[in-house]
């Protein structure tokens, strides 16, 4: 055995990422408030509630923990439905609130990164037809623009929107994310009404913040073919295509392209400064003609992969190398606005994170340019349609009492930030089992 450091590049990025309606609590104006009281949508019909109390202003203690344990950067996202609750009204207390947290993170010497739609609208939005209504693309533009005016002095990092991939997907063919639809138009008229309004919010933060820098985060995922049957690999390179592809290369070429038809869009192309990387895990696609819902496949994890803990993710380290150099043909620098994994006991993330970081310190090695690396996440906090079973936090939350436990993954995390890189006597320590792969 070699003993050593994998030492990252100077200045780099360390942080966790979270999400307004995950974490603050009392979100009562927007889609997943209403989501969530509707019967059978979340499972065990679970609520955000106070989730994890940040609008309270629990903030402080978590950035405390982040601060102390190395981390210098932060991506948290903004709630529209706060600052906008109603079409004709601003919220300035609720500015205010953001304010406050973003120079608490100057304070500790965090980096903010600034999310503008992470999963969730304003109700009105919605009555109004939301993602499917193209005026949505003027509204998302003047909700950014009082936004970025209001904050640009504390933040320059801006991710417009949180993997609209996901978003267009979920909510709109597989159905699990509000408004529960399944329609493949609607789902591509959605995808590409956030292309422009993506492309909108790109030249206003511009105008208002020339030094901004500005970029989306797309979840990237490996659809790798069941067998060497052109029917499985065709539908592997659809998926891919479809969920991976057009929405970036939108941004890049100023071409919407899928499903046969193309489309040029104005002022689009080259509307990223850097692009943001979400990378969980990947899995294999096995034609099904019985599934045209589904694109005509059966998407699944290997029998032999290692699984998390509710089996939402597949152990796949090598897929991060494949998506930071499927990233790289944009041509902007990249960051890993996200990456982790459901683990209540802890027992797979020690040699998740050790594992993972590795693979992108060997892909940093070979040039491609990754700035930083945000885990998913701090703090337990609300899933979505998985509401509170599924825990990626760094610490544990008690929802009721509020008390939050450090796992051991959280001082391992700590170790890696310090020294700005990953240690064979940290991951002997913490993660034994990955010492093989590390330092054989
Ligand atoms: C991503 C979301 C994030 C979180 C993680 C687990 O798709 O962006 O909010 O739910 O998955």
């Amino acid at each position: 055995m070699v003993k050593g450091t994998y030492y990252f590049t100077k200045g780099f990025m360390w942080g966790t990422a979270t999400a307004a309606h995950q974490v603050e609590g009392h979100n009562t104006n927007n889609t997943w408030f209403a989501w969530e009281q509707e019967e059978s949508r979340i499972l065990n019909r679970d609520r955000s509630g106070l989730a994890c109390d940040w609008w309270g202003g629990r903030w402080r203690e978590d950035f405390d923990r982040a601060q102390a344990s190395a981390q210098n950067a932060h991506r948290l996202s903004i709630e529209w439905s706060r600052i906008q609750p109603a079409p004709d009204r601003w919220d300035e207390n609720a500015l205010d609130r953001y304010r406050e947290m973003l120079i608490g993170l100057q304070d500790r010497k965090m980096t903010p990164m600034v999310t503008l739609h992470h999963f969730s609208e304003p109700l009105w939005v919605a009555e109004m037809g939301g993602w499917e209504n193209e005026e949505i693309i003027e509204l998302f533009t003047k909700f950014v623009e009082k936004t970025v005016a209001a904050l640009k002095p504390y933040c320059h990092l801006w991710v417009t929107i949180n993997e609209p991939n996901v978003f267009a997907f979920n909510a709109y063919i597989d159905g699990v994310f509000p408004p529960g639809k399944q329609d493949v138009k609607i789902a591509l008229d959605v995808l590409r009404h956030m292309v422009l309004a993506h492309a909108r919010a790109y030249h206003v933060i511009h105008e208002l913040q020339p030094e901004a820098r500005v970029g989306t985060a797309i979840n990237y995922r490996g659809f790798k073919p069941a067998s060497q049957w052109p029917w499985d690999r065709w539908m592997a390179k659809l998926h891919h295509h479809l969920f991976n592809n057009v929405f970036v290369q939108a941004l890049h070429t100023g071409t919407f392209k899928a499903l046969g038809k193309k489309q040029k869009l104005d002022r689009v192309s080259g509307t990223q400064d850097f692009l943001g990387l979400n990378y969980y895990t990947g899995e294999y696609v096995r034609f099904n003609p019985f599934a045209p819902d589904q694109f005509f496949a059966r998407r699944f994890f290997r029998p032999d992969s290692l699984l998390s803990e509710t089996g939402f993710i597949a152990h796949d380290p090598q897929g991060l190398v494949e998506c930071v150099k499927w990233g790289n043909q944009f041509g902007v620098p990249m960051i890993i606005t996200e990456n982790g994994v459901e683990d209540r006991e802890d027992v797979l993330r020690p040699r998740y994170l050790v594992e993972h970081l590795h693979a992108l310190w060997r892909v940093i090695n070979d040039n491609y340019p990754v700035e930083g690396y945000f885990y998913w996440t701090l703090v337990d906090n609300f899933e979505w349609e998985r509401g509170w079973s599924q825990r990626f936090g760094l610490w544990e939350l008690n929802q009721k009492t509020q008390a939050r436990v450090r796992r051991p993954s959280a001082e391992l995390y700590e170790e890696i930030c310090r020294i700005n890189g990953i240690s064979s006597e940290v991951t002997a320590r913490y993660a034994p089992e990955a010492m093989q792969t590390l330092f054989p």
